[in-house]
This record gives structure tokens, C-alpha cells and sequence, in this order.
């Protein structure tokens, strides 16, 4: 069976990188054999997958390939039938809803389709999750709403609604 420094030691080998000591870098993502579908239709059968520290990867396929499904399997939004998802090292599979709750605060992740709260002007969505995570004072919000906001240029819009857009 697989273990998850099988498929760091697998990936550095197909990189050609040899046994130097960026194969044993800590992955930030690790999948290791991961088996997930529904109503006995198979999404992903054993996926291996790693992503290191600053690397940007980007998943292409078709139309209910399990782009989706995998994204909400590295949350913790679904559990796989089988195998390991690692974040920074720590399996989440058998971890319960409150232990990952930590988990999601390290990850940033934008849905496809309603990723706004359209009762809320575009400010106070990107206040959201410090309001929800942070003892911050409002005007240590406020400022870094318009620092985020400024770095897209979208300081224009901070009152408006996301309908308005
Ligand atoms: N909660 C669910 N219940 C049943 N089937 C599901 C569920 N979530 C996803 N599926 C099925 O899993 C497969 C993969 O879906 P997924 O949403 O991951 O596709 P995708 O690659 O993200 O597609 P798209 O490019 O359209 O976003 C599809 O066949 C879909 O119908
Ligand atoms: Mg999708």
C-alpha cells in the first residue's frame, strides 16, 4: 500500500529532481490514493496528488470530471470513500466538522457560482471573515477592506451591492 512519502519520493522521481533535499519538503496539499463518488458512480479512482509550498497548479478537465469534488475534499466539505488528504502534513479524513474548522481557516477557496452574500454590499463581503475570525476593531477592518480593495482597484464599489456590479 501507498504511504504519502511513497508519492512525495514518486513525484520528486518524475520531476527528475533525484533524492535531494526538496523531496523531502513538507507538501502543503498531499492527496495520497483518494477514492470519492457518488451513488455508485466513480468521481476520482486513487488520485495522487501533490502541491508544494508557493506552487500554483492549475486542474483542467471536462464538465462533472471532479474538479469541484476534489476542491470540496480538500476542505473537508466531503470525506472520500478512501485514502489521505494532507494539509501542511496533517490527514483531515478522520478529523470531525470542530477540528476542521482550523483547517479552513488556512485555506482561501472562491466558488464557482454564488461566492457572494448578495445581501451585503462588496465592503462588508470582504469584511465577512474578519468579523467572523478576528477580534479586529472596526477601524482596523475598515482599513484593510480598502487595502484589499484598493490592490484590485474596486474601491468604487465598496458600498454598492453585488447585484450593482
Ligand atoms: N453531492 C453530490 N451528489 C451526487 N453527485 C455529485 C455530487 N457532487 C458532485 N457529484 C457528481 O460528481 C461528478 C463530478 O462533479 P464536479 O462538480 O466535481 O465536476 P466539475 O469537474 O467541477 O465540473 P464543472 O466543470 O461543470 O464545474 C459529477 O458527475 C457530479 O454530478
Ligand atoms: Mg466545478
Amino acid at each position: 500500500m501507498r504511504t504519502p512519502s511513497d508519492v512525495v519520493a514518486a513525484a520528486g522521481a518524475r520531476a527528475g529532481a533525484g533524492s535531494g533535499p526538496e523531496n523531502s519538503t513538507r507538501a502543503a496539499i498531499e492527496l495520497c490514493g483518494v477514492v470519492k463518488g457518488f451513488d455508485g458512480h466513480a468521481v476520482l479512482r486513487g488520485l495522487d496528488l501533490i502541491i508544494r509550498p508557493g506552487e500554483s497548479l492549475t486542474i483542467m478537465g471536462g464538465s462533472g470530471t471532479g474538479k469541484s469534488v476534489l476542491l470540496r475534499l480538500i476542505i473537508g466539505l466531503l470525506k472520500p470513500e478512501a485514502g489521505q488528504i494532507l494539509l501542511e502534513g496533517q490527514d483531515i479524513v478522520p478529523l470531525p466538522e470542530r477540528d476542521l474548522l482550523p483547517v479552513r481557516r488556512k485555506v482561501g477557496l472562491v466558488f464557482q457560482g454564488s461566492a457572494l452574500f448578495d445581501s451585503l454590499p462588496v465592503g462588508e463581503n470582504v469584511a465577512y471573515a474578519l468579523r467572523e475570525h478576528t477580534e479586529w476593531d472596526e477601524a482596523a477592518i475598515r482599513a484593510r477592506v480598502r487595502e484589499v480593495l484598493d490592490l484590485v482597484e474596486l474601491n468604487a464599489v465598496e458600498q454598492q451591492d453585488p447585484a450593482e456590479l
